[in-house]
């Protein structure tokens, strides 16, 4: 779908809804605070130059590792229509709200896509991105902008079971393993300012041997 349309699409579907202030309500109910719960959302605009810049296919399986309202991944099905584009988040406030962003786009947008021919599945998982299977990802997007170095050392434990060829994205802080080889870092406007965006592949076989 060109990008207009996508992004026309994607205004409707998040308008009045506001991620941050779900995520507060969502943090106040746990009563602690976890730095890695931080809320914060990609820019459309930015999202789709990041995607562009990884050699992706239309094959390919997108994840976006803690999803909130599910922009990243509805951006990625309607600006590349990949295979399948799933998003994992903790928070059971933001995942109601994604689940029913999905619904809304099957119910009264996808049926009037018919010249688009719209093939990729979303999907939308309640859990932790540290215990959640994703090993069939050819893309991983993390916003990992407040993930702290204890979730990034468990996280990249579990990138080490992508297939070789996998890309992975990270915002901010950088996975360390050599089985990752950076390609680029640089820096895109987000929804909360700028941050930078490392842009990694993954050259090891599963397990990162
Ligand atoms: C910075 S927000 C990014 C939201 C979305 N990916 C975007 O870019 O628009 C990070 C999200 O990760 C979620 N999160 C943090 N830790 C998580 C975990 N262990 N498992 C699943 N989701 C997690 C948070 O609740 C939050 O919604």
């Amino acid at each position: 779908m060109d990008f207009k349309k996508a992004k026309e699409i994607f205004n409707s579907l998040f308008q009045g809804v506001d991620g941050y202030q779900i995520s507060f309500q969502a943090r106040k109910k746990l009563g602690f605070y976890d730095r890695s719960l931080t809320y914060g959302e990609i820019n459309f605009d930015s999202f789709y130059e990041i995607i562009k810049m990884i050699n992706s296919k239309k094959e390919d399986v997108f994840y976006d590792l803690g999803s909130g309202t599910g922009k990243a991944v509805l951006a990625s099905h309607l600006l590349f229509d990949f295979k399948k584009s799933i998003g994992i988040e903790i928070l059971d406030n933001l995942y109601e709200i994604s689940l029913s962003i999905k619904e809304k786009y099957e119910r009264e947008i996808k049926p009037g896509l018919v010249n688009e021919k719209i093939m990729g599945e979303i999907d939308f998982v309640l859990g932790d991105i540290l215990e959640t299977d994703f090993s069939e990802a050819d893309i991983v997007f993390a916003n990992s902008t407040c993930f702290p170095d204890e979730i990034m050392n468990n996280l990249e434990q579990k990138l080490l079971t992508l297939k070789k060829g996998a890309r992975i994205i990270t915002l901010t802080n950088r996975l360390k393993n050599e089985a990752f080889l950076l390609l680029m870092s640089k820096l895109y406007q987000q929804n909360w300012g700028q941050a930078t965006v490392n842009f990694y592949v993954k050259e090891s076989a599963a397990g990162g041997s």
